[in-house]
């Protein structure tokens, strides 16, 4: 529609609400783990509620102290990070910052790692009923200690059992973060939810790494780290499409968003809802912002549902 003409609905009547899996979000703007710390850090920059889901930090069994420095390397469009999953522990933030957090957000998804498939459970379980937590997401992009230190994501029987486990042990919704560090993404896919994954989310970081010539030192502590921000949207997009046309379960896209036009490219291509990362570096109330620029966008084209726009995508 041309947005001069009069026919152009007001923004505020522009519905952004979304629906993933059990989960209905306010509007289809969640912060990627690892990028707004547990959710409190946020608190500064923007009320919690204004996001479509707070998704926080990874959580492990254990205490983690993380990778050796430097953990984070600038690229081109891009950031590498090799941060290695610090945590103080799931029960320290059952018992310290969960009373404090749970309320505050519309929707608060908790993201849980293990050493092994049976952890992932373990972690559920615990998670499990507890007040103000409305869903976990499984990063499974993590070293399977079992498995000869290979991730978990890369295996798709692995995956079918790792995601039957946590479903046997928990009735909360479950959304698996998929690690484009893969051949076959929809294959991945599609063996969580047939393992009984209400969504998937993707993508987690690429591989990468960094080296200086001069010195002869890579970049990174652990040499290769994991690629994020703009430099990976066009992978994530392609990859959200692939599996979007694979499985049944909605698809949570992830990489590289900055902008509202991005979050509407990753709906078109087949999401239901989006992660923002990276981009909270630079600009850490970029959740409001986008809410506002998503309606305004849609209200310019004469769209009254960001719902409309999942999917739409036209081939041929
Ligand atoms: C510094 C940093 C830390 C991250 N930590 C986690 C994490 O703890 N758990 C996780 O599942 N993903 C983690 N990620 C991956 C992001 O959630 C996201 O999948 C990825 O960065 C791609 O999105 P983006 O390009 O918008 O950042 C991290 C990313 C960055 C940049």
């Amino acid at each position: 529609m041309n947005p001069a003409t009069s026919e152009q609905p007001a923004t505020d009547t522009v519905d952004l609400s979304v629906q993933v899996g059990p989960l209905h979000l306010s509007n289809p703007l969640m912060t990627a783990s690892g990028t707004a710390g547990l959710g409190l850090e946020m608190e500064p920059f923007f009320d919690l509620a204004e996001a479509g889901a707070i998704v926080v930090k990874t959580l492990t069994k254990a205490p983690r102290h993380g990778n050796p420095m430097p953990r984070l390397v600038e690229t081109p469009s891009g950031l590498l990070n090799s941060i290695g999953l610090p945590n103080k522990g799931i029960d320290h933030f059952i018992e310290q910052v969960l009373p404090r957090l749970a309320g505050h957000a519309s929707c608060l998804v908790i993201n849980i790692a293990g050493t092994c498939t049976g952890e992932f459970g373990e972690l559920a379980s615990k998670l499990d009923g507890l007040p103000g937590v409305d869903g976990l997401e499984l990063n499974i992009s993590c070293p399977n200690v079992e498995g000869g230190d290979l991730p978990f994501g890369r295996d798709p029987d692995v995956v079918h059992r790792l995601v039957g486990d946590v479903r046997s042990a928990t009735a909360l919704p479950i959304i698996t973060k998929l690690t484009p560090n893969v051949s076959d993404i929809a294959a991945v896919a599609k063996a969580a939810e047939d393992g009984g994954s209400d969504a998937v989310s993707l993508i987690n970081t690429l591989l990468g790494m960094a080296v200086d010539w001069r010195t002869g030192r890579p970049g990174l502590g652990t040499v290769v780290g994991g690629l994020s921000g703009p430099a990976i949207k066009p992978v994530a997009l392609r990859m959200v499409w692939e599996v979007s046309r694979s499985v049944a379960i909605p698809v949570v896209g992830i990489g590289g968003i900055t902008s509202a036009d991005d979050v509407l490219e990753f709906l078109c291509a087949g999401a239901t809802a989006v992660q923002v990362g990276t981009t909270h570096y630079r600009t850490p109330d970029a959740i409001p912002r986008l809410a506002a620029e998503l309606s305004r966008l849609l209200a310019e084209e004469g769209r009254t549902s960001a719902r409309d726009v999942i999917g739409s995508m036209r081939t041929g």
